[in-house]
Formats: structure tokens, sequence, C-alpha cells
């Protein structure tokens, strides 16, 4: 993990970019919440909020603010909702929210995006597999951020001669890209199960084979310098891997693969343990400094309903306690406030809530909130 900066561990800046859709609702409760367990261990935290996507292209007609550059680069840590909506579908490429999002991954060189994909045991009814498959689900998925198609040149669109229309990407890695994010992806095996299953589609794609090359060398060095906790690395195509995290997702421990495949594996890991409303993200660069995002989108059905589940952005708060604040009780905390939560019957509405019973996002961080004060004032100090 990176190092915690020392100068002063205690005060840090963090920039909420609340975005589109149910953004905004999500992380409302996500800042109430860490503000408060932050007071609670003397961490002293400065908010501030900046426009991203396609609220800040209504605002100044630029889904990324040189403004909100300048605050991300001054902040610890950024706190991101969800950018896009279908009213800025229609717009070319580089001017759509979502572009936006890959601009700050990549200003940062967020290059590792860790998505824990981790079953909560009282929502396994929630799931559409069957209880016994995914009872103890714990799987963290390492996706690579900052390269692949979604950055490869060249990339674009042109009519042909003959009327024909084209458009192309660039699927495009190079060894030191996939070096660092196995690396981070060997750290974080290293302090959990030891297992690391490459996903790839090296019988296809010239980039897969190099992913596997540059990972057993990766794994290789990383055994030799840290003989401890050895590294057991594996590779899987990624079509195979879509059907075994299904089939029998415990065989997993941490997943590392490039940022097309991570993108859509981590949503049918989300099925996996519920719902897409469950999972944070944390995503990392070389130093403390991260952007933590539910992996969830801006979900223009649920916005503006006060339906939206807050657990997600919540987790990503504790996320951010523990890499880019240093404060690990903390972020337990908060994590055992969700839980308890849940145990105690939370359901919003993705989780199947119904009715009356089912509680909204305010409601939900209330809930969370009231659990996290009993947990606060009867152990973690
Ligand atoms: C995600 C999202 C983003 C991505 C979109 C909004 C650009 O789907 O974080 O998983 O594809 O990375
Ligand atoms: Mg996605």
């Amino acid at each position: 993990m990176p190092q915690h900066n020392t100068h002063d561990s205690s005060s840090f800046t963090i920039l909420v970019l609340p975005g589109d859709g149910i953004g905004p609702e999500v992380c409302t409760p996500a800042a109430s919440i860490l503000g408060q367990v932050a007071a609670h261990f003397n961490i002293s935290l400065q908010f501030k909020q900046g426009l991203i996507g396609g609220a800040a292209i209504e605002a100044t007609g630029n889904p990324l603010p040189a403004a909100t550059l300048t605050l991300a680069a001054e902040a610890d840590a950024i706190l991101l909702g969800a950018v896009g909506g279908p009213q800025w579908d229609r717009r070319p490429p580089a001017e759509r929210p979502e572009t936006a999002l890959l601009q700050l991954r990549r200003q940062f060189n967020f290059f590792a995006n860790l998505r824990p994909i981790v079953l909560q045991s009282s929502l396994a009814a929630t799931s559409a597999i069957k209880e016994n498959i995914i009872a103890g689900t714990d799987i963290l998925l390492v996706r690579e951020l900052v390269g692949g198609l979604y950055f490869g040149e060249p990339r674009g669109r042109k009519i042909l001669a003959n009327g024909v229309e084209e458009a192309w990407n660039t699927l495009r890695y190079d060894s030191q890209q996939i070096e660092q994010v196995v690396h981070r992806a060997c750290v974080c095996a290293s302090t959990r199960r030891g297992l690391l299953c490459l996903v790839d589609k090296a019988n296809v794609l010239e980039t897969s084979q190099l992913w596997r090359e540059v990972s057993e060398q990766v794994v290789l060095r990383y055994n030799k310098d840290h003989a401890k906790k050895k590294v057991r690395l594996s590779a899987m195509y990624v079509d195979n891997a879509a059907m075994q995290l299904i089939a029998n997702p415990k065989q997993f421990d941490v997943i590392v693969t490039e940022n097309m495949f991570g993108d859509i594996l981590a949503d049918l890991g989300a099925q996996l343990v519920g719902s897409l409303g469950m999972l944070p993200s944390a995503s990392q660069g070389q130093g403390p400094k991260g952007l933590y995002e539910p992996v969830h989108g801006s979900a223009p059905d649920l916005a503006g309903q006060d339906v939206a589940n807050p657990c997600a952005a919540i987790l990503c708060g504790a996320m951010m306690l523990r890499y880019s604040l240093g404060c690990p009780q903390a972020a337990a905390a908060v994590e055992q406030a969700v839980v308890a939560a849940l145990d105690a019957g939370l359901r919003t509405v993705d989780l199947g809530g119904q009715g009356k019973q089912a509680s909204g996002c305010t409601a939900a961080g209330r809930q969370i909130e009231a659990h996290l004060r009993t947990i606060l004032s009867s152990s973690l100090r």
C-alpha cells in the first residue's frame, strides 16, 4: 500500500465531487459519516466541494473545469459520487461527463482500482446466486485504470469513401503499466490468502500475452523480496473467469486484470454479492492520495427520489480512511456500522426493500450513523 504522508498526519483536505444522478444523494451521508468518525479519532477533515460531469457541463460548459483539477491537486483524497446521464449521451466523447472521470483518473495516475467484492452474510438471499455457492465470497478485484482500450491511441471515427462509417479504439499496454498494477495486486494478495489470479485473453491478444509474461516476472521478484508471505499466481481467460465467478466465487482471492475486463467483471461481482449499490472502490497511484468512487453509476432512474443505496459511498469513506488517511480503526468502525445496519434489517430498494419497509437514502444513512455511534461509544478507541 502507498505509505502515508507524515507531515501533518491528523489534518486532511477532502474534495467531494457529487457529480450527477444519485451521486449527490449518496455523497451526503457518506461525507457526514466520514466527518463523525474522523472527529471521534481526532482527525481533522476539511471538506471542499467541486463540480464534475454533467453538473459541471451545465454550470461551466466543461465536464472537468480547471477549478476542479486545482481542488483535486490540493486534496488528500477525493470522494466522487457518479457521473453521466441520458441528457449528455449524445455529446461527442471528449465532451461527455464520463470523460471527466477518465481524465481525473489519468491526471493523478490512479493506476490501481481496488474493488472489494464481499458478501455480507445478511444479504445472501439478495443475490441471484444460490446461498451455498456465494457464502463466504471475499474477492478483491484490482482493475488497471489508466490504460488499455479506454485510453489507447489511435482512436476515432471516420466515413470511408464508400459512405460506410468506421470507428476504432486501441488496446495497448506497455510492460511498465502492467508491472505497477500487478505489483500493487501482489501487495494486496500478501495481506490476504496470497492467491493472485490474472484474468486475460492470452489465447487471442498480444497485450494479454505481455500481461502473462510481465506478471510472472513481477510475482517471482515479489516473492524473492518478500520471503515470508508468498504470492501464488494463476491465470484465467476472461470468458472462463466470468463463468467461474458465478460457478465458484470462493476460489478467488485477488484478481488482477486490465481496464475493460475489470469494468465488466466488477458489475458481475456486484450482482454476485447482492447489489451494485454495495460496492465501493479505491483508485490509487504511487502516493497516499486516492480517488474513492462507488462502482455504481449515476442511476438516472433512481435520482432525485431519495431511494438510492448509500452503502457503496459510505464504504468508500472507509476505504479512504484506511488508504489515504491512515486510520484503519476508523475504517473498521464504518465497515462494522454498515454490517450492523444490514444485519438489523436495513434494506434499500436495490437490496429487496419493498414499499414502506424499504429505507430511503437519507434514512439508510441515519441508520448506519446510529450504529456507528453505538460502535464508537462501546469499544474502538
Ligand atoms: C466504472 C464506470 C466508469 C468506467 C464509467 C462511468 C466511465 O463504469 O467506474 O466502473 O467505465 O470506468
Ligand atoms: Mg463500470
